[in-house]
C-alpha cells in the first residue's frame, strides 16, 4: 500500500494525489494510531491536516488553542505553520492518548511549541493565561455550545475559531435529533449562525469544517 493513501478512500486518494504529500512522520503517527486505538477516523487526516497547516501558515497566529488532541496530528499540522515564537496549547481529557501524542511532538522536533494540557478543557481553559488569536474545536461533539461559550470572550478581535465535525455524518439535517451529540452540534452550528459577531462559513469538507471570525466583541 502506497504510504501517503494509507486508510483512505477513492476521493480522498484523489485529493491526496493532487495535494502536498504528507510528510514522513505524520504518515507514522497515522499508522500508529489506526494500530493501537479504537477509533483511528477520529484523526483529522492529511487533507485537512493540510489545511490546517496551510490556515496558520497564511494567518500567522501566535497563539493557538486546540480542544481535543487525540493522538497529536492536528496539533502537529497546525504547529508546522507556525511561525517561529508562536505556541500551541492543545487540551486532552483522556491520558490513554497522550503519551502517543507527547512522543510524536517530541519526534517532530515541536515539543517546545506545543504545550498538552491533560484533563478537561472546560476546566483547563480557565487556567491558560492569554487571549487565542486561533482556536480549533474538535473535542466532546456534546460540549461544541459550552466550547464556544468559553472561548468566545478568549479570542482576540479579527481571530479565528475552526470547528470540526459540524456536519456530523449528515445528522445535522435530522428533523428531530435524537441523540445528545447530534443536539450538540446542531445547537452549536445556530449559535454560530445567529452571533452577529461572527463571520463564518460552514464547509462540507470531510465531516464538515466551520470557519470562523471573530469581527468584534
Ligand atoms: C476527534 S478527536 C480529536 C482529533 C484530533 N484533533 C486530530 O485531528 O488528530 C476528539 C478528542 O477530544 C477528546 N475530548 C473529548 N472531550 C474532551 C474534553 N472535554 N476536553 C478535552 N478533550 C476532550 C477525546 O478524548 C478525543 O481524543
Amino acid at each position: 500500500m502506497e504510504a501517503s493513501t494509507f486508510g483512505t478512500n477513492d476521493l480522498e486518494e484523489y485529493l491526496l494525489r493532487h495535494s502536498s504529500a504528507e510528510d514522513s512522520l505524520l504518515y507514522e503517527l497515522r499508522r500508529h494510531t489506526h494500530l493501537t486505538n479504537l477509533h483511528p477516523r477520529m484523526l483529522c487526516g492529511p487533507t485537512q491536516g493540510k489545511l490546517l497547516e496551510l490556515i496558520c501558515f497564511m494567518f500567522k497566529p501566535s497563539r493557538v488553542l486546540e480542544i481535543g488532541t487525540y493522538t497529536g496530528y492536528s496539533a502537529i499540522c497546525m504547529a508546522k505553520g507556525l511561525n517561529l515564537g508562536a505556541e500551541l496549547h492543545t487540551i486532552e481529557i483522556n491520558d490513554e492518548v497522550c503519551d502517543t501524542a507527547k512522543e510524536f511532538f517530541t519526534k517532530a522536533k515541536l515539543d517546545k511549541v506545543i504545550t498538552l494540557h491533560q484533563g478537561d478543557a472546560l476546566d483547563i481553559i480557565p487556567k491558560i493565561e492569554g487571549d487565542f488569536d486561533l482556536v480549533l474545536i474538535d473535542g466532546d461533539k456534546r460540549q461544541y455550545p459550552q466550547y464556544l461559550k468559553v472561548i468566545l470572550p478568549r479570542v482576540r478581535v479579527g481571530g479565528i475559531i475552526l470547528a470540526d465535525n459540524v456536519l456530523w455524518g449528515g445528522k445535522v439535517l435530522l428533523k428531530q435529533p435524537d441523540d445528545s451529540f447530534t443536539k450538540g452540534v446542531v445547537d452549536f452550528n445556530k449559535m454560530v449562525a445567529e452571533n452577529d459577531k461572527l463571520d463564518k462559513v460552514l464547509l462540507p469538507l470531510r465531516d464538515g469544517l466551520s470557519i470562523i471570525r471573530k469581527q468584534f466583541e
